[in-house]
């Protein structure tokens, strides 16, 4: 009867002693598990941040570059080529040897150049309607605004100048000279000119650049002023091809900082 007691005796101690172990070794199952999470959160907290991170790398590095870009953009001209404008004076209506006419001969160089360049344009208008449209009346109110050295005003908003680093300025020869609005425009945008390159070409009827290009230096002293292009208005309007050649011409002078020679001034 006594062995049979210490028996059940040592089952209970032996089945507890197991259920003991059981418990120990399930609580450190469990704790392993849960430091397994622990270290898998963990590294998903560390992949997160590092994700935020290289998010956060990612957006600042295509910040700069959307901001490269915008910086590209807010320097970069409006002209296809980048910072070309071309500027020009011209007038319609009854002209020198080629009689009534819908666009002006320096027009047409002026549209003929933005297009070779792809620059942008802009026309110097008067503001108001002075400039008659009969050829001797218009050489009259020209000679009168040489005489009085006057300053006429021109309209409209001239684009952002800061945005170009290369200008062409044309017009017709009056009386040997730029037109005195040319004047206003150089005066009135000297600042803002300095420092950039600007390229002079008229349309004439047989007195060439008449100097523009010294009176453009001497104008806006700050500015670099390349060799002009000189075009008969004529060929403006009836031989637009040696027109266009000259233009095209006048655009890879400047590129290739390459001067003109009496000879290429007509
Ligand atoms: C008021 C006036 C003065 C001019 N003076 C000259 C001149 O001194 N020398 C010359 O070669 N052509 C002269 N011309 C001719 C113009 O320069 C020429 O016709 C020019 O191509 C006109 O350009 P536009 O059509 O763009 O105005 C004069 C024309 C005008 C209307």
């Amino acid at each position: 009867m006594k062995r049979r007691n210490d028996l059940k005796k040592k089952v209970r101690i032996l089945s507890l002693f197991l259920t003991a172990l059981m418990v120990i070794s399930l609580s450190a199952c469990g704790s392993k598990d849960s430091s397994v999470e622990d270290s898998a959160q963990q590294n998903n907290t560390v992949e997160s941040d590092q994700s935020t991170k290289e998010d956060t790398a990612e957006a600042s590095t295509t910040g700069e570059a959307s901001q490269t870009e915008d910086q590209t953009t807010e320097s970069e001209p409006g002209s296809e080529s980048g910072d070309i404008l071309v500027v020009y004076f011209s007038r319609t209506g009854e002209q020198y040897t080629v009689g009534v006419i819908d666009k002006g001969n320096t027009a047409i160089v002026a549209e003929m150049i933005a297009e070779e360049t792809g620059a942008d344009l802009f026309e110097v208008l008067p503001d108001d309607d002075h400039y008659p449209m009969t050829y001797n009346e218009l050489t009259d109110v020209a000679k009168q605004e040489q005489n009085d050295n006057a300053r006429p005003a021109y309209a409209g908003e001239v684009p952002d100048l800061s945005r170009y680093s290369t200008i062409f300025i044309g017009a017709p020869v009056w009386w040997g000279d730029w037109p005195m609005i040319m004047y206003t425009f150089f005066e009135n945008n000297a600042d803002v000119i300095s420092g950039k390159t600007l390229i002079p070409f008229s349309t004439h009827e047989g007195s060439g650049l008449s100097g523009f290009d010294k009176k453009l230096s001497s104008a806006c002293p700050d500015a670099t002023v390349s060799d002009g292009l000189a075009i008969r208005g004529n060929d403006c309007q009836n031989d637009q091809e040696s027109c266009s050649m000259r233009s095209r011409e006048s655009y890879l002078y400047s590129v290739h900082s390459a001067s003109y020679t009496e000879q290429k001034v007509v």
